[in-house]
């Protein structure tokens, strides 16, 4: 059979492309979002729960800043190349809560990217302030590069 080493190449040649576009983005890792704000998610296991800790690069409080727990879930059905999640921010140096939803991406140049929206919940005094305390916003994280210790 001459022909089987051509038809491979082309195989391979019609594969190849579709394999990069379909890379999985894994959650796992320090992300860095366009606010300069940085998160590490822990591994995500079988129930597609993780853990893992904020540190925010800005903040409506005068308190000083910390590192703050956050904890999440990612949807697992259909094992999705670019799956959905979520998680809640814990502000250890406030009395708000912060949830995110968003979705882990592989952009056309092979890197992950996390498009994600967000609530932050705030604290006010009486009932009749109810409607100020939430506030909405839209951030992109990209990975950080692994760090040498
Ligand atoms: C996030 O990480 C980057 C890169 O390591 C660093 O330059 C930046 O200061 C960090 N942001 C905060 C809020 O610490
Ligand atoms: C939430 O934050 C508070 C205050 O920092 C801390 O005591 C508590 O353990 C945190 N809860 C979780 C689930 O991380």
């Amino acid at each position: 059979m001459q022909a089987s080493p051509v038809l491979l190449a082309l195989a391979l040649a019609l594969v190849t492309p579709s394999l990069s576009a379909e890379r999985k983005c894994v959650l796992t890792g320090s992300w860095m979002n366009d606010l300069g704000s940085n998160m590490t998610i822990s591994t995500v296991n079988s129930r597609g729960e993780f853990s893992g800790s904020y540190l925010t690069a800005v903040t409506a409080t005068n308190n000083k800043i910390k590192i703050s727990p956050l904890q999440g879930s990612q949807q697992y059905r259909n094992q999705l190349n670019h799956p959905t999640f979520g998680f809640t921010v814990n502000w250890s140096f406030s009395d708000s809560i912060t949830v995110f939803t968003g979705q882990c991406f592989v952009d056309k140049d092979g890197k992950e990217i996390l498009k994600t929206m967000w609530l932050l919940r705030g604290t006010v005094d009486e009932l009749d302030d109810d409607w100020k305390a939430t506030r909405v916003g839209v951030n992109t994280f990209i990975r950080l590069p692994l760090r040498r210790e």
